[in-house]
């Protein structure tokens, strides 16, 4: 399957990629942007779903979390592409690869259906928790995909 996707490597970005000395870590460090802006947001507004500095009001932290959690997500998206398309023969035949994403879109609908609840209750700290663990252990994923 993957050498399907070998066509890829005609495309001038992915060129770029692989012969800039400058491209690819300046995308793999924008990638780390992206992601510690949604993980940083993603942790205050958990925490704050777990109870804690309950003085601190929901929908203020949240109104400024959702906002720089999406931007974080976009950057992490776009940028996480390239690398994909630089490497995209391996990486979609490796496990980690495909859990990693598969995990992202639980995630994501996780987020989606947290937004649309109203007050926080027993079910509200089961998400966050399973929030909290699982953009963890995306991190991890990607982290790991370098070793494999
Ligand atoms: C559609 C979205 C994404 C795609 C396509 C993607 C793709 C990639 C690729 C191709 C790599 C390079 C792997 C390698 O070294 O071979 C990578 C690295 C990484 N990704 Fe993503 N990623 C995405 C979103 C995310 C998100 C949302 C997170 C975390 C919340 C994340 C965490 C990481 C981490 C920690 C690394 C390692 C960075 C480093 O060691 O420099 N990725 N990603």
């Amino acid at each position: 399957m993957g050498e399907s996707l070998n066509f890829l490597n005609d495309f001038w970005l992915v060129q770029a990629m692989k012969y800039s000395l400058w491209l690819y870590p300046t995308v793999e460090s924008l990638h780390i942007c992206g992601i510690g802006m949604l993980f940083g947001s993603v942790v205050l507004m958990d925490l704050r779903l777990l109870g804690v500095c309950p003085n601190i009001d929901f929908k203020a932290i949240s109104r400024l979390g959702i906002s720089v959690s999406m931007f974080g997500f976009t950057l992490a998206v776009l940028t996480g592409s390239m690398m994909f398309i630089t490497h995209a023969a391996d990486l979609i035949g490796s496990r980690l690869f495909v859990i990693k994403m598969c995990l992202i879109f639980l995630l994501l609908s996780n987020a989606a259906v947290l937004h649309m609840r109203s007050g926080i209750n027993a079910i509200t700290k089961v998400q966050a928790i399973v929030s909290l663990a699982g953009w963890s252990t995306v991190i991890g994923l990607g982290r790991w995909l370098a070793y494999v």
